[in-house]
């Protein structure tokens, strides 16, 4: 008996089929399990391979981004005087990104606590899917989808950037906003943005780099301190993206956040 409900982008670890979504869920159609990482949150984090000992993004740390991040006026003066960029434009971007026609999917990676749609998303008319690393980022993600009435449009999934969850050309867009400077391994995650945008698909987001000129450079020096801040310059971000495929490659950099999109 076929199993009821819509092929999506996500994928069984054990299988490789596509996971089919009902009004009761998320399902294998060959009946594996699909664990939950929280309410309302898949867990599909790759099951061979150890979760952070440390969720950082649990910790108060994360809990001051998100709350930051997720208070517009607040996060617009603190990115003028940390990062030397106006953030309204990065919000514009996030608009932008989720605008893609009913029956397709964008992937928004790492998703945090939902920033992308945490004002609505009324240009949303295909599926969001936010995974991240963090569970409590995820939980936090998961109310403001609740709070937007957006539980039909957006599925959360906890997983791992640098090995997606996802069939290959699978999506339309790629969100990556602010997580390439926290994510070590930017070749795999590259190769997985690549992996499974459609042909012409588009990757975008912002980062912050090692280059953003003074003093934001400087600022950014310290926060490379600690460890999990691990951000590259502007030019090895552009040759990260040619030799991962990317065409029509476009950046630019404002105070030491960097602006970016590629097909
Ligand atoms: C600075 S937040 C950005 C979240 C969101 N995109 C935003 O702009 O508010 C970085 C996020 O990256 C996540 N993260 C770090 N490494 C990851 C990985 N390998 N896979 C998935 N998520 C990861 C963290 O859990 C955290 O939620
Ligand atoms: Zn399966």
């Amino acid at each position: 008996m076929p199993s009821p409900g819509r092929p999506t982008p996500l994928t069984c670890w054990t299988c490789g089929e596509r996971l089919r979504l009902s009004p009761v869920g998320l399902a294998c159609r060959n009946g594996h399990p699909v664990a939950e990482a929280g309410p309302g949150v898949y867990d599909l984090w790759p099951p061979d391979r150890d979760t952070p000992a440390l969720d950082l993004y649990g910790t108060p740390l994360g809990w001051a981004y998100d709350f930051g991040v997720n208070t517009r006026p607040l996060a617009t003066l603190a990115a003028r005087l940390e990062w030397g960029t106006d953030v309204s434009r990065m919000y514009r971007l996030m608009d932008e990104a989720l605008a893609v026609p009913r029956g397709s999917a964008v992937l928004d990676v790492p998703a945090g606590g939902g920033t992308s749609f945490a004002e609505g998303a009324p240009a949303l008319k295909g599926l969001l899917i936010g995974v991240d690393l963090s569970p409590v980022m995820l939980a936090r993600a998961a109310r403001r989808r609740a709070a937007n009435g957006l539980q039909r449009q957006v599925l959360l999934a906890r997983g791992d950037a640098t090995r997606l969850p996802l069939a290959a050309a699978s999506v339309e867009r790629v969100l990556c906003f602010n997580g390439l400077h926290v994510i070590r391994d930017k070749e795999a995650a590259l190769a997985e943005f690549r992996r499974v945008l459609r042909p012409g698909g588009e990757l975008l987001g912002t980062v912050l780099v090692s280059d953003g000129g003074s003093p934001y450079s400087l600022v950014v020096g310290l926060e490379r301190m600690a460890s999990f801040f691990v951000p590259v310059s502007s030019r090895e971000l552009r040759s990260l993206a040619k030799r991962f495929g990317f065409q029509r490659w476009e950046q630019d950099l404002e105070g030491a956040l960097l602006y970016f999109r590629g097909q």
